[in-house]
């Protein structure tokens, strides 16, 4: 399933449409009860800099029929604010929460239980024009002068430069997929479904030669139309209309920026309005009974699995704003020392982390190295690390992660550990295995140290480097524990050692071991266990493949390198 989430919210900015006086006073007395900044200006006002804060999460929202939300998507898309719509019109695709909806669907976003997708929009030049749109860009056979003249006219297309042919008949439409349920589809062109689909297709109007069928292009595809008799241009159902002359070359794209439009499950789903509106024979409104076969199977489908997607979605999101920053990071505060460090960028991953865990477990207590909250000894609870490895983010190394674990009686159940820059989504459930990007992965089968690769974490002293550098193929120290572990339980690596660990470090690889049968004790082969303690929680960690733990803890007892 397409779509991120939206996890915070700080102020709204909001397009209305003339008559809308009631729904602004809903929204101004949600936005005053819930602390959230609030604009609303009137359609057709521009929107500046003036208007939007930067280091805000703005929600842009418009008011009105499906004129103000392109209004306002024109608008909203370059500060690529995502946009919801709500519903003051009669006939509206696109502003899709009701009035009677609004403060539940405000507060949906405001719990982080909305998701963005994005909308395709297209870029046209022709004659005087220069802009973009989200529907469609239609181009109408100028009307004769008299009453005898034809009212048919011709022009050739071009996709990529290669030649499409001549269209007859009294025009063109080039749609993006939002545009495809209007004048699209009264032409015969095929309904998209729009969310996060980019393409843009082609459809004769009203045409005269027989069997010339609609073509669906990708949105980088560059369309070049040559006008054979002058025309007419209109963008987006009127919203720019004008005369084009003979040989006028029309030139048209797919658009850089997407409209961010927001989904709450407050809104219309797109395949019940296609009902509602256009009369759909496939099913009635109140038929929707596969989806409730879906959704059974849905919550059917148990806790655990839910917590990993959970997780998954929360670790998906804070990568974003995490690859926004990465290299960039100017403000770097000192925790303990020169090596303990945070930045803005911990906090904002842990934002994003604990609002998608409260608004889907809020009865979940979160522990994360960013807050002072501990995870209790019975039942679930979370705890999280938003940036490990933050001395390597903080100098534009791509080896960071984030690591988010559920506990049961603070034993790691679910663990996720995720990478955003190669994109690698680790993760395990208790009991059914560890996966990487959906595969299932396995740790390497070596038991002899001299064929292993080992990995090192925090050894300040260098005493692993001494015991094994000579001893392995290799000893290499890349800088997240969590990702560590991770590598250890796909393969990657055969061990790794840990001078101290806290539970945030490695709750979710421990998880990710134990699903591929791997060892982890201390330097001496005792079993490790995640403190608590609330004054210190650093334990050591030797962790490994498992058949290679005998000959590391026998090692480490001969060197005597590594006992304190
Ligand atoms: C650190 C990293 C590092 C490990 C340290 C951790 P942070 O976490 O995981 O690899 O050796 O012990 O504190 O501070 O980047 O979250
Ligand atoms: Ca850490
Ligand atoms: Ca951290």
């Amino acid at each position: 399933m397409h779509g991120r989430r939206l996890a915070t919210l700080d102020e709204i900015v909001g397009l209305a449409a003339p008559e809308s006086a009631k729904i602004i006073d809903m929204v101004e007395s949600w936005a005053k009860s819930n602390d959230i900044g609030l604009t609303v200006l009137d359609v057709g006002e521009d929107i500046t800099d003036e208007h939007i804060e930067r280091e805000k999460t703005t929600l842009g929202i418009s008011i009105g029929g499906d004129g103000t939300f392109l209004e306002a998507a024109r608008s909203f898309a370059p500060f690529q604010i995502p946009l919801m719509g709500i519903n003051s019109g009669t006939l509206a695709f696109l502003a899709r929460v009701e009035p009677l909806d609004v403060e539940d669907a405000l507060t949906a976003v405001y719990r982080g239980r909305a998701s963005i997708n994005a909308r395709q929009q297209y870029e046209v030049t022709a004659g005087d024009i220069n802009t973009t749109g989200i529907n469609e860009m239609f181009l109408q056979k100028h009307p004769p002068e008299d009453r005898y003249g034809t009212k048919v006219g011709s022009l050739h297309v071009f996709v990529d430069k290669e030649y499409v042919g001549k269209y007859f008949g009294s025009g063109l439409i080039v749609s993006t997929p939002t545009g495809s349920t209007g004048r699209a589809y009264s032409n015969g062109g095929p309904v998209h479904y729009p969310q996060n689909n980019r393409t843009l297709q082609i459809i004769p109007h009203e045409t005269i030669s027989a069997a010339v069928d609609p073509i669906v292009v990708s949105q980088d595809s560059e369309i070049d139309i040559v006008l054979d008799s002058d025309f007419d241009i209109d963008i987006d159902g009127g919203r720019q209309f004008e005369r084009l002359e003979s040989d006028t070359v029309v030139h048209i794209s797919g658009a850089n920026q997407p409209v961010q439009t927001v989904r709450t499950p407050y809104d219309d789903a797109f395949i019940s309005a296609m009902v509602d509106k256009l009369d759909w024979g496939l099913r009635t409104v109140d038929n929707d009974g596969p989806r409730s076969a879906l959704e059974d199977n849905i919550t059917s489908s148990d806790f655990k699995e839910r917590a990993a997607r959970v997780a998954r979605e929360a670790a998906r999101s804070a990568g974003e704003p995490l690859q926004e920053l990465h290299g960039q990071v100017e403000n770097i505060q000192y925790k303990t020392d020169k090596s303990d460090i945070v930045t803005e960028a911990d906090y904002q991953a842990n934002d994003i982390i604990e609002t998608a865990i409260n608004s889907e477990f809020p009865d979940h207590i979160v522990q994360s190295e960013e807050n002072d909250q501990t995870v209790p000894t019975e039942g679930y609870a979370w705890i999280i690390d938003p940036l490990d490895g933050t001395g390597n983010f903080a100098h534009g190394n791509p080896n960071y992660s984030i690591s988010i674990a559920l506990l049961k009686d603070r034993i790691p159940v679910v663990g996720v550990v995720y990478a955003p820059e190669p994109a690698d989504m680790f993760y395990a459930i208790d009991g059914r295995g560890a996966y990487q990007n959906d595969h299932k992965i396995e740790p390497t089968s070596r038991s002899q140290l001299d064929e292993s690769m080992l990995l090192s974490g925090y050894d300040p002293s260098g005493e692993f480097l001494q015991a094994f550098y000579h001893e392995t193929q290799g000893v290499r120290r890349l800088g997240s524990a969590a990702l560590n572990l991770a590598y250890v339980a796909s393969g990657s690596a055969d061990a790794v050692w840990e001078h101290d660990t806290h539970p945030w470090d490695v709750a979710a690889g421990l998880c990710l071991l134990r699903e591929v049968g791997g060892r982890t004790t201390d330097q001496y082969g005792s079993s490790y266990e995640l403190s608590f303690n609330a004054t210190d929680q650093r334990t050591p960690l030797l962790a490994s493949n498992g058949s290679v733990h005998e000959q590391l803890i026998s090692h480490i007892d001969t060197s005597d390198l590594m006992s304190e």
